[in-house]
């Protein structure tokens, strides 16, 4: 059995069968092949499944698929536009705040909507945006230079 789903993933309207059962991670890995969206524990534990749902991070291992009937969609592939990364993902090259890149798309997708919401937070902030992600490599450091990076406070 399926569901017809009404969601727009990174700008772009569509309509999409799923199956029910499955997680919008496995939708958007296994039907749409957007392998950005990383799967680590699958319990929500990790955070590196997170997605932006109507401008929200979301663990989109503990979503269904048909949760995303009706949403606003953004996955790390969105992120760039006419080949220019964001401002995120520029930051987290400039400053090398990455060393695996497993944790990278949710903590990019995490900072892009905290600076959304709020252009100039301040180190505890940053943290607390980004604090559900794990970073098994221990970046933490970089990846808080890259968000502060953004607001203009970085060196
Ligand atoms: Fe979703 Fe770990 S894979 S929280
Ligand atoms: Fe490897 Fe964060 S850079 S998990």
């Amino acid at each position: 059995m399926t569901i017809r789903i009404d969601t727009t993933i990174n700008g772009d309207r569509m309509e999409i069968d799923v199956d029910p059962t499955l997680t919008l991670l496995e939708v958007l890995r296994e039907n749409l092949f957007l392998s950005g969206t990383k799967e680590g524990c699958g319990v929500g534990e990790c955070g590196t499944c997170v997605v932006l749902v109507d401008g929200e991070p979301v663990t989109s291992c503990l979503v269904l698929a048909g949760d995303g009937d009706g949403a606003n969609l953004e996955t790390v592939e969105g992120l760039a536009q006419n080949g220019e990364l964001n401002e995120v993902q520029q930051a987290f090259v400039n400053t090398g705040a990455f060393q695996c890149g497993f944790c990278t798309p949710a903590m990019v997708l995490s900072a892009t909507a905290l600076l959304r919401d709020n252009p100039q937070p301040d180190e505890e902030e940053v943290k607390k945006a980004l604090g559900g992600i794990l970073c098994r490599c221990g970046a933490y450091p970089k990846i808080l230079e890259a968000v502060i990076e953004v607001t203009g406070e970085g060196a």
